[in-house]
């Protein structure tokens, strides 16, 4: 469904509804395995900023954090964040993800020093504890994605003072995640894991089309417009 072959804002927004119905981990790795080749469009067909306000979050919170730094991004996808770290000359960048097509297109950008196909929630992160001076996960925090148990993980391989940039989404179908994974952070930030430096609630883009289409995942305005609820940039750090 790449838009040059005539996928519609309508047929997109149809297929990310579809996705965010699905609840189980499995299946919604192989609806990425099938997603992966048209991905990047679809996405930018529906103005997905996440990547670029994560990046923004890490970088301004960190004006300091040196081109040498070393970068994970967890469900790394097709490599969106990847390309936003570059252009900000952040060079150094691991990825992991759990759909091996989503990693194959990742893997064609060139991006990354080293790619590693990788399920959270069933099994670790592959990298020793205090690896990277930054993580990030962007757009994998909701429902059927990875689980809210998977977040001490990422602390596990971050430095001490190192950074970790999250983000989740707000409309309705994902409030009951979001709120398990506010109570995660919040538990750890308790106990002294992370201190929380920047919570970023972000305005949805409305892209305009010709009618709304028949998801309950959006938040539809009438014949409008409607669009997804951007992700929030959490930025921890411990
Ligand atoms: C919406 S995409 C986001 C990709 C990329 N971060 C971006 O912003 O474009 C979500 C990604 O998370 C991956 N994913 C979902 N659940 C996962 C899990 N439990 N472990 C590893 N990867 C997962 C999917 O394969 C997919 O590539």
């Amino acid at each position: 469904m790449a838009q040059e072959e005539g996928g519609s804002l309508p047929e997109v927004l149809e297929r990310v509804g579809a996705l965010h119905g699905i609840t189980d981990l499995g299946q919604k790795l192989q609806f990425y395995d099938r997603w992966a080749p048209d991905y990047d469009q679809d996405v930018a067909a529906l103005q997905y900023r996440a990547p670029s306000l994560a990046v923004d979050c890490l970088t301004q919170a960190l004006p300091r954090l040196p081109p040498t730094a070393l970068i994970l991004d967890v469900a790394c996808g097709t490599g969106l964040v990847a390309v936003e770290l570059q252009a900000r000359g952040f060079l150094q960048l691991h990825g992991v993800d759990g759909s091996p097509e989503m990693l194959e297109q990742a893997r064609a950008r060139g991006l990354y020093q080293r790619l590693s196909l990788c399920t959270l929630g069933r099994e670790p992160l592959p990298s020793p504890e205090g690896t990277f001076d930054a993580v990030l996960m962007v757009g994998a925090l909701s429902d059927g994605q990875v689980p809210c148990s998977a977040v001490p993980e990422l602390l596990r391989v971050s430095k001490p003072g190192g950074l970790v940039c999250l983000t989740t989404r707000t409309n309705p179908s994902n409030l009951p995640y979001k709120e398990t994974l506010e109570t995660t952070l919040d538990q750890l930030e308790r106990g002294g894991m992370w201190e929380r430096l920047v919570a970023q609630p972000v305005d949805p883009p409305v892209p305009r089309m010709a009618s709304s289409p028949a998801s309950s995942t959006y938040t539809g305005r009438g014949g409008e417009g409607c669009g997804p609820r951007l992700n929030k940039p959490w930025l921890f750090q411990f």
